[in-house]
C-alpha cells in the first residue's frame, strides 16, 4: 500500500541524516557491522578503549551478545562529567511538577554532578557495592534520575518499578533481582492525587528479606509508617554526604539495569541491559531519530518506570549533553491543555508521546491546543503501539501545525532503543508506519507457519531480526535459558519480536501488533497470563481466560472470561470485586475493562483454550470464528456469543 505523502510535513531542513546519507549509512551498518559500530562507539567516552566490537551469535543453544567487550567506561561519567567543561552551567534537566502553580526546576549539569555524587555516596554508605541491585520506586522527580545515575556511577544495577505497580508486583521484583536497597518517596503526587508509595513499600517488604533497606526521598511531607532499623530519610543522609564520588570503571558488558516486562507466559521477565552498547545505541538513536541539536529542549512524556524513560529521558539525552524535560503529572491535569502549556512554557522543540495520550486529548477537542503557542516545536514522536491515522492526523494538524515531522518509533524494552522509524530528514512520512529500520537493524518478515523468510515487497508475516545491534538486551536476569527460549526458540537463528508486520510496495514497514498472548494497554505491555493468574487466585474463580479487544482510548482493553466456582453466584457486584482484586494484585494498569461470565471456555480435546475464538467474541466479530470443529464442546461458543451482548 502506498499512501499519499503530499499533505504531510516536509522533511526537516538541515537534519543530521538525509535520504542519501541514510542509504549509505544503513548499507554500511549491515554490510560491515564491526567497522560501522567500531566507528560510532566512539561517540561516548571510554576509560579503556575497546579493541573488539561485535561478538554475537543468535545460534541455537549458543546465544551470546557482546559488544565492545574489552572496553571500560562509566555511564554516569558520560552523562555528566564529560559535559562539565563545555556546558556545566547549561540546564540538563527541566523538572515540571504535578501542580502547574509550583515552580519548575532547572538543574544544570554542574548541579546534576553534585546531586548524583551525593546520592552515590549515600548508597555507598548503605553498603551498596558494584554489582549490587537497587530497586527504584519513585515518582517522576529529579531524584529518580539522580538515583539511576548514582547507581551507574558506583556500578550498582538499578531496577525501576513503575510507581503505579502494586505492593505484590513490587515485592516480586525486589525478590526477583535480590535488591539490597529500595528507593522510594513518602508519596507520589500525580494528577492532583497522591499515591502512598512508602505504604506500598512497607507492604511489599513484608514479603522480602529482612535485610533489604529502604531509602526515602521527601516529596509530599506526609507522615509515613517507619521502621528505624530499616528506613532512612534521604535528606538526612545526603546532608552528611560528600558530592565527590569517583566513577567506578565498568566493563562494557557489566549490567547497567534490569527492567521487568510482561511476557506471554509466567512471571514478568527481568530484561538485562549492559553498559557500553546500550549507551552507544540510546545516545545515537536519540540524536538521529529526533534530530537533536545543541540548545534543543527535548521532552519525552514517558515515565522512567518504562524503558522509554530510561533511554529517552535519562541516558540518551544526558549522554548527548541535552536539555531533557521530566514531567511529574498527567496530560489531563489540571485540564487537557497541560502538555501544550508545558511545551509553551519551556519552549519544547521535540515532543515524544504515546498514541493513547493523543487519543485521550483528541476527545477533548482542539481548543485546548490552539490556545498555546507551540511555535518552538520542530518534531513530534510517537511510541508504544501503532498510531491510528485519525490520531496521527490530529497530532499533525493541531500540534505540529502541519510543519513537524512525526517519527513513529517501533521498539521494545528488549531492544534498548529505536529499531524502526522514519528519520526526519530522510523519509517522506506515512501515517501509521514505522517505515525504516535504524542502522544495524536487519529486519525480516517470516511466514509464521513455515518459518520461511518472505522476500520482496507487498508482504505480511511476523517480524524477526537477523542480527544483533548494540542496544539489544543480553539475557534475562539469572535465566539465560528462558532468554533463549523466549526470543530465539520460535524461529531458529532469529530474534523474534512477538510482533506481526507488513512490508508495503515501497519496502516500508507497518507494525500490525502482537501475535503472542501479550496485549498492549495504553502503550504498556500486559501479559494475559498474569491477569489470568491474578483472577484464579481469587477464591470465587475457578478458571479465567484473558484477551485484548479494541478500545477507543487505550488501544487495547482487557477482556476477561471468568468461570466461577460451582457454588458462587454471578453478580455485577462480584464483577467489580474481581476487577478491583486484579487492580490490587498487579496495579491500576491491569484492571479489567470487561468481565464476562463464562459457564465454560472453548477448549480443544486436549484441553487447550482456543483464544482465537475468545478474541473474536470480545471483538463482537462472530462471522469469522474459523474452524470450531476441534472443540471438545462447541456449544460453549454459542453460549458465550449469547452472553456477549449483555456486556
Ligand atoms: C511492544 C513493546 C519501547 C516502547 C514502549 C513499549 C509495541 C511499540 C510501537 C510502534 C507499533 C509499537 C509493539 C512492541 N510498539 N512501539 N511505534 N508501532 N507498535 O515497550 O512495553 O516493551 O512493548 O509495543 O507491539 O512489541 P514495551
Amino acid at each position: 500500500m502506498t499512501t499519499d505523502t503530499q499533505t504531510h510535513p516536509s522533511l526537516l531542513p538541515g537534519a543530521h541524516v538525509d535520504a542519501a546519507l541514510y542509504d549509505k549509512m544503513y548499507a554500511a551498518s549491515v554490510d560491515d557491522p564491526d567497522a560501522f559500530w567500531g566507528e560510532h562507539g566512539k561517540r561516548i567516552d571510554w576509560i579503556k578503549p575497546y579493541t573488539k566490537v561485535k561478538n554475537t551469535s543468535f545460534g541455537p543453544g549458543a546465544v551470546h551478545i557482546n559488544w565492545y567487550e574489552d572496553g571500560t567506561l562509566n555511564v554516569a561519567a558520560n552523562c555528566i562529567d564529560r559535559h562539565l567543561a563545555t556546558r556545566g552551567d547549561q540546564t540538563a534537566i527541566i523538572f515540571e511538577p504535578d501542580e502547574p502553580t509550583d515552580p519548575a526546576q532547572h538543574i544544570t549539569y554542574k548541579e546534576l554532578a553534585d546531586h548524583v555524587g551525593r546520592f552515590a555516596n549515600v548508597l555507598k554508605g548503605l553498603g551498596v557495592k558494584k554489582g549490587d541491585r537497587v530497586v527504584i520506586y519513585l515518582p517522576m522527580i529529579p531524584e529518580a534520575a539522580y538515583a539511576m545515575l548514582a547507581c551507574a556511577r558506583i556500578g550498582a544495577v538499578h531496577s525501576i518499578v513503575f510507581a503505579g505497580f502494586s505492593p505484590d508486583a513490587l515485592s516480586a521484583r525486589i525478590n526477583g533481582c535480590g535488591a539490597k536497597v529500595v528507593i522510594t518517596s513518602d508519596g507520589a503526587p500525580r494528577g492532583g492525587r497522591v499515591t502512598e508509595l512508602k505504604d506500598n513499600v512497607n507492604k511489599a517488604l513484608l514479603h522480602c528479606d529482612d535485610d533489604v533497606q529502604c531509602l526515602v526521598v521527601k516529596r509530599t511531607g506526609a507522615q509515613v509508617a517507619w521502621i528505624a532499623a530499616r528506613d532512612h530519610w534521604y535528606d538526612s543522609l545526603a546532608a552528611e554526604a560528600s558530592t565527590d564520588c569517583p566513577p567506578e570503571e565498568m566493563n562494557a558488558e557489566d549490567p547497567l539495569f534490569i527492567l521487568y516486562t510482561s511476557g506471554s507466559t509466567g512471571q514478568p521477565k527481568g530484561v538485562v541491559h549492559t553498559t557500553g552498547g546500550y549507551l552507544v545505541y540510546a545516545s545515537m538513536t536519540h540524536e538521529i531519530t529526533f534530530d537533536y541539536k545543541e540548545g534543543d529542549v527535548f521532552w519525552c512524556t514517558a515515565d522512567v518506570g518504562w524503558v522509554t524513560g530510561h533511554s529517552y529521558i535519562v541516558y540518551g539525552p544526558l549522554a548527548n549533553g541535552a536539555i531533557t524535560v521530566m514531567f511529574e503529572g498527567v496530560p489531563t491535569y489540571p485540564d487537557a491543555g497541560r502538555f501544550w502549556a508545558v511545551c509553551e512554557k519551556h519552549k519544547v522543540t521535540q515532543f515524544y508521546t504515546a498514541p493513547t495520550a493523543i487519543r485521550a486529548l483528541m476527545g477533548k477537542g482542539p481548543d485546548y491546543v490552539t490556545k498555546y503557542d507551540l511555535s518552538s516545536l520542530k518534531l513530534l514522536g510517537s511510541v508504544g503501539e501503532p498510531i491510528n491515522p485519525e490520531a496521527w492526523n490530529w497530532y499533525n494538524e493541531h500540534v505540529g501545525k502541519g510543519k513537524c515531522p512525526i517519527v513513529d518509533t517501533w521498539w521494545q524494552t528488549e531492544t534498548g532503543g529505536h529499531m524502526m522509524t522514519p528519520l526526519p530528514g530522510a523519509h517522506a512520512l506515512k501515517p501509521g508506519a514505522a517505515q525504516k529500520p535504524f542502522f544495524g537493524v536487519k529486519a525480516l518478515v517470516l511466514d509464521p507457519t513455515t518459518g520461511q523468510v518472505i522476500e520482496g515487497n507487498g508482504v505480511e508475516g511476523v517480524l524477526v531480526l537477523a542480527d544483533s545491534w548494540p542496544g539489544q538486551m543480553r539475557t534475562l536476569w539469572e535465566d539465560h535459558e528462558r532468554f533463549e527460549k523466549t526470543y530465539f526458540g520460535d524461529y531458529a537463528g532469529y530474534y523474534f519480536s512477538g510482533d506481526g508486520c507488513r512490508r508495503d510496495d515501497d519496502g516500508d514497514y507497518w507494525i500490525t501488533g502482537r501475535v503472542d498472548d501479550v496485549i498492549n494497554v495504553s502503550g504498556h505491555r500486559m501479559g494475559t497470563a498474569e491477569v489470568e493468574s491474578a483472577l484464579v487466585a481469587h477464591e470465587t474463580v475457578s478458571e479465567a481466560a484473558v484477551v485484548g479487544y479494541p478500545h477507543p482510548i487505550k488501544g487495547q482493553g482487557i477482556y476477561c472470561y471468568v468461570t466461577l466456582m460451582a457454588d458462587e453466584t454471578p453478580s455485577e457486584e462480584l464483577k467489580k470485586t474481581l476487577a478491583d482484586w486484579v487492580r490490587t494484585e498487579i496495579g491500576p494498569i491491569a484492571k479489567p475493562d470487561v468481565i464476562q461470565w463464562a459457564p465454560g471456555l472453548p477448549k480443544t480435546r486436549s484441553g487447550k483454550i482456543m483464544r482465537r475464538i475468545l478474541r473474536k467474541i470480545a471483538e463482537n466479530d462472530f462471522g469469522s470464528l474459523g474452524d470450531t470443529s476441534t472443540l471438545a464442546d462447541p456449544s460453549v461458543v454459542d453460549e458465550l456469543i449469547a452472553n456477549r451482548s449483555k456486556q
